[in-house]
């Protein structure tokens, strides 16, 4: 269920006070950058915890205790969020053993983490193991042979989930689309693959097979993407139930809902898109004869994209008469790439100066590194920008901090939580010796 809001300000945790200057999460941002510098990643406390509990309400509501709630970590990892999702009484899914460490370094309890990622390795496998990991989400039967070596060794008896994918184009940008039968993640339904990953997978002593998994997109509005993926899904537990005598009794689908970068973009009223794919999926077991399995989702953006904002401060404005101005920031892809990567869209807005006049000039917002590919966002509506001027990117809470790189050896910027008036580090800002530090 897709509801369009029409909020003074893109995000309701974003306000000016009567001077004109930006606050987020209640507090004035020249004094955040004052204090921590800039380019600087801010992340809304309150904001977090209350997606967080947003989406455990909506799946204790609807589906009681048989509902669960994964963090995709991916979106935004780091110890203190580790340290809130436990708080919060979330899961958490992680894709690599950095993930598996940090979340372990904040005792987060990792029997509710769920593993992640197309190619584990040997290793990889052994420290999840090793970590007591709950779940592994196999990917293919490769894999599925390792882990079955790899816990024989240790004389367990692993808990998976079986990555499936079924075949559903959930119409978001061709990076983040992963449920269509051409996708390096999980095996096909409809090649016939997922039935012969099911076979080995109960045949084998080692792995104790608790359902599937699938994932079909990142960035998705729509909700009828979820229920098709759970028709596909349940009509395959069915098939398997009757032809193997094997009933999943937990069904994972995925993360993916998508949230407001620009006005244009509606807001997703979470609640009402798990009661509603909850309905279908009731209806639908009813329908086909099955036990409604668990059912898990596992979001990531929805959890944490609007809890972040990044200030930068304006370094050179270029204009080009004729052409267009340019308008040069502090960070860049290294703090952002998704831009570059994707052709994200963005808001971006002054902190001072109150409200930009509609008939302002269109910029490019442009970062520091040598690559003119280094863009934030085109068309940037802006007042007159000089140096020293501080600028807010809107809604960085997710695929920012976590994809953030050190390219042209620029350090990544710290990572501050606001919280009741109050402001903390998270992590603090690398400095040019942490650059150097691995080398030998
Ligand atoms: N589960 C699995 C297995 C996933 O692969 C993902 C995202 C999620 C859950 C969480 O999806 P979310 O709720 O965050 O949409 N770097 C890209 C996004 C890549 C998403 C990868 N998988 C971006 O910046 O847009």
């Amino acid at each position: 269920m897709i509801i369009t809001q029409s909020s003074p300000m893109l995000c309701d945790n974003l306000s000016r006070t009567a001077e004109g200057e930006l606050t987020f999460a209640g507090q004035p941002l020249c004094a955040l950058a004052a204090q921590y510098g800039t380019p600087l990643y801010l992340y809304d406390e309150a904001r977090i915890r209350e997606r967080c509990r947003t989406y455990l309400g909506a799946v204790r509501d609807t589906f009681g205790a048989r509902g669960r709630v994964l963090y995709a970590s991916k979106a935004a990892s780091f110890r203190r969020l580790y340290e809130i999702m436990k708080e919060e009484g979330m899961g958490i899914d992680v894709v690599s053993c950095g993930e598996i460490y940090t979340a372990a370094r904040a005792d987060f309890a990792l029997e509710n983490a769920y593993f992640h990622s197309n190619n584990k390795t040997d290793a990889d496998i052994a420290y999840a193991m090793e970590h007591g990991v709950g779940y592994f989400v196999v990917d293919n039967e490769e894999e599925l042979y390792a882990i079955e070596r790899i816990a024989g060794e240790r004389d367990l008896r692993q808990k998976i989930l079986l990555r499936l994918t079924p075949g559903i184009d959930p119409h978001t940008y061709a990076a983040v689309a992963t449920g269509k039968v051409d996708s390096k993640f999980g095996s096909a339904i409809e090649t016939g693959q997922a039935e012969a990953i099911t076979d080995i997978a109960l045949s084998l002593p080692h792995v104790d097979l608790r359902g599937y998994h699938c994932h079909v997109g990142s960035q998705v509005f729509d909700t009828d993407v979820y229920l098709r993926t759970s028709e596909v899904m349940l009509t395959f537990i069915a098939h398997i139930a009757s032809t193997r005598g094997y009933l999943a009794d937990e069904l994972d689908i995925g993360g993916g809902w998508g949230v407001r970068y620009t006005e244009e973009q509606p807001t997703i009223d979470i609640a009402r898109g798990i009661a509603e794919v909850g309905a279908h999926m009731k209806a639908l077991a009813a329908s086909l004869g099955i036990p409604l399995p668990i059912i898990a989702f596992e979001p990531g953006r929805s959890i944490v994209a609007d809890a972040g904002l990044t200030l930068y401060t304006v370094g050179t404005v270029k204009r080009i008469p004729g052409y267009k101005t340019y308008v040069s920031v502090d960070g860049g892809m290294t703090d952002n790439p998704r831009f570059a990567l994707y052709g994200s869209p963005y808001t971006i807005l002054p902190v001072l100066g109150g409200e930009v006049p509609s008939d302002a000039e269109r910029c490019s917002v442009v970062g520091r590194c040598c690559e003119s590919g280094d863009i934030l966002q085109e068309n940037v509506p802006l007042p007159p920008m000089h140096r020293g001027d501080l600028l807010a990117c809107l809604t960085t809470g997710a695929y920012h901090y976590s994809m953030a790189s050190n390219y042209n050896r620029i350090p990544r910027p710290p990572v501050v939580m606001l919280k009741d008036g109050t402001s903390y580090l998270a992590v603090r800002r690398e400095t040019p010796e942490d650059l150097t530090a691995l080398e030998v």
